[in-house]
């Protein structure tokens, strides 16, 4: 694996693969990479000639600056899970080579999508998400940009921007990787201690509760209930939604035709766990 440090090396690098070898497959990462991230690359690899993996820890896309000084970093043994996976490129950029200083960062009309959920707890979150992917892909100018299910509002924020800034690029979406218990990966389960991360499994058990129970009709008694069991274990919930799956417009009364997907945030003490999971239509 070529790692590159700077955006014109990279170019350079890129430009020089021989035309049978002009599909890229692009997965940009913030590090710490567990078999979600590996998974995508695999998935990457499968129909692309080469691919490329970013780790860069973004920080116009932290709204806390605590969240931002706690992140994870395990460079080392990211190196050698690319490696290991058959990743052909890491790039991997200082703060300035993607922010050089006296740049303006671009605004993105994301409407609706930027004001729910993530976007309303997180504000300037998917800002700062579309700033860094819109200038990775228009350097690595990928044939295909992956992303997990896991960051499920994350896919749709991006498809919207890729729509006007990346039109001919094509978004694929891999499946959210769960331990064996059933808790989603995340780069973020690094900073749980042994007793957050038996309460962590709670995450998963809300929203396969909701996945079991969920019936046409009102659903707000449902996200009530899942609330006050994630509460009864020592969260703190930012929301728990059942929404449209295509638009995440929150779905109040259910006509058992809508595919829905239940999405939850919750901090156990300073960590904050996302997940969500598809409710399958009955109709
Ligand atoms: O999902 C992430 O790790 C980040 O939000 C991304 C897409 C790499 C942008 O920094």
């Amino acid at each position: 694996m070529i790692i590159v440090k700077y955006k014109t090396a990279l170019q350079q690098y890129l430009k020089k693969l021989p035309s049978s070898f002009n599909k890229v497959g692009f997965v940009p990462t913030m590090g710490a990479l567990h078999e979600g991230h590996i998974s995508l690359i695999h998935l990457a690899k499968k129909e692309h000639d080469v691919v490329v993996c970013s780790i860069f820890v973004n920080p116009t896309q932290f709204n806390n600056s605590n969240d931002l000084a706690k992140y994870p970093v395990t460079i080392e043994a990211d190196i050698e899970k690319l490696t290991q996976a058959g990743c052909d490129f890491l790039f991997l950029p200082a703060v300035d080579e993607m922010y050089p200083p006296n740049e303006t960062n671009k605004h993105y009309e994301l409407g609706y999508i930027e004001t729910i959920l993530e976007g309303f707890y997180r504000p300037g979150h998917f800002q700062g998400v579309c700033i860094i992917v819109d200038k990775l892909l228009a350097l690595v100018q990928p044939h295909t940009l992956f992303l997990g299910r896991k960051d499920y509002q994350q896919c749709m924020v991006i498809q919207k921007m890729m729509t006007t800034a990346h039109p001919n690029i094509h978004l694929t979406i891999g499946d959210t990787i769960r331990e064996k218990d059933g808790l989603a990966m995340s780069s973020r389960n690094m900073r749980l201690n042994a007793t957050e991360r038996l309460q962590a499994l709670k995450i998963i058990e809300a929203l396969q509760y909701i996945q079991q129970q969920i019936k046409p009709g009102n659903v707000t008694l449902l996200k009530k209930q899942a609330t006050l069991f994630l509460e009864n274990n020592g969260y703190k919930v930012d929301y728990i939604e059942i929404a449209a799956a295509s638009t995440l417009q929150p779905v109040l009364e259910w006509d058992a035709k809508v595919p829905l997907v239940a999405l939850v945030a919750a901090y156990l003490n300073e960590v904050r766990l996302i997940d969500n999971i598809i409710l399958k239509s009955v109709g």
